[in-house]
């Protein structure tokens, strides 16, 4: 195992201010941008998993997490990460807070910012949420999630677990499935992969995937079995009800028939196929728990790990970058 000494060196190494003043989307970064913080959260990984997981990269900064919907992974690994980055840490959630008695995102927001955070971590049910914050406020924003726009961190660290899965991701075709039109994991993926040079496609009922998905830069499927043959990685997503106006599925048993990853359609995937998903998991809805919880196939369990790692370089390329604009 490599000694912490030689870990916090490579991580300091690594460690570049973030190329832009907030991160919104996964179009605020390039190739090169992207692939210097996956080396970096590479650096987080190794720490992680050694006995002594804290630095103070960045002791004396504030971040903020402010959630208007709930989480668990997302809420918990960029609080983990703040924590064992030297960082103090608020979590707020809507109804432990002034929102609850009528407060407007950006009162709300305001306010918060008086309090002189240096980075607010912020999850939305409007698309749009994140940017317009980052507008009203004197303080790096990072988006958790807003509406079904973005969640670039979850690009970043299902990036980050493809990378150390296959090495080379540029000869990977990616199938992304289901519940596409509701998804903001899905619009980040599909531009970050695409940006890194692998191949995307889209698979789900036509009433799931949007009419001008053709015009994201990927191939569209409404067949399970057509789309997922010569694919190398089978990354599902939740039914997302809650975003649902009227009914666009039947019955989530007739959805599970046709959409639903088991043994049968994991098959019609290339021989050493991966599976993701995002979480959480509508186990017999989307995804069969076989598959899930099998980790010879299933990276689930690694994505929340990277989760952690990934945040980690983004809080402190973002502190680096406040560092340096301070001086
Ligand atoms: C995703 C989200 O919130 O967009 N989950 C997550 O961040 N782990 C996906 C989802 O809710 O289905």
């Amino acid at each position: 195992m490599t000694q912490p000494n030689a870990v916090t060196d490579m991580i300091t190494e690594r460690l570049a201010p973030f190329p832009r003043p907030h991160f919104l989307s996964s179009g605020d970064l390039n190739a090169q941008t992207a692939r210097d913080l996956l080396d970096l959260a590479d650096g987080f990984v190794e720490l992680n998993r050694s006995s002594t997981k804290t630095l103070d990269l960045m002791r004396g900064r504030t971040v903020m997490n402010l959630f208007f919907e709930n989480s668990t992974r997302t809420s918990a690994s960029f609080e983990i990460a703040a924590r064992r980055l030297g960082a103090d840490v608020v979590t707020m959630s809507p109804r432990t807070s002034s929102v609850a008695k009528g407060e407007t995102l950006i009162d709300t927001a305001v306010t918060l910012n008086a309090m002189k955070p240096d980075i607010l971590v912020v999850r939305h049910g409007a698309s749009g949420a994140a940017d317009l914050l980052s507008q009203k406020v004197g303080c790096a924003v990072v988006n958790a999630g807003d509406g079904r726009h973005e969640h670039p961190t979850q690009a970043l660290l299902d990036m980050l677990s493809l990378r150390r899965a296959f090495g080379d991701v540029t000869s990977l075709t990616v199938a992304i499935c289901g519940d596409v039109a509701h998804s903001r994991v899905a619009r980040s993926n599909v531009a970050l992969l695409s940006m890194m040079g692998a191949r995307v496609r889209l698979i789900g009922p036509p009433t799931l995937v949007p009419g001008d998905a053709d015009r994201w830069g990927c191939e569209v499927f409404h067949d399970m079995r057509e789309g997922l043959k010569g694919c190398d990685v089978v990354m599902m997503l939740r039914l997302q009800l809650e975003r649902m106006e009227g009914a666009l599925v039947p019955s989530t048993r007739e959805y599970f028939r046709f959409w639903g990853l088991d043994r049968e359609k994991l098959s019609w995937a290339n021989p050493g196929a991966k599976v993701m998903h995002p979480g959480p998991m509508n186990r017999g809805v989307e995804i069969d728990s076989d598959v899930a919880d099998d980790l010879t196939v299933s990276l689930i369990q690694d994505q929340v790990e990277m989760g952690v790692a990934a945040r980690m370089a983004v809080l402190a390329a973002l502190s680096a970058r406040l560092d340096g604009d301070a001086r």
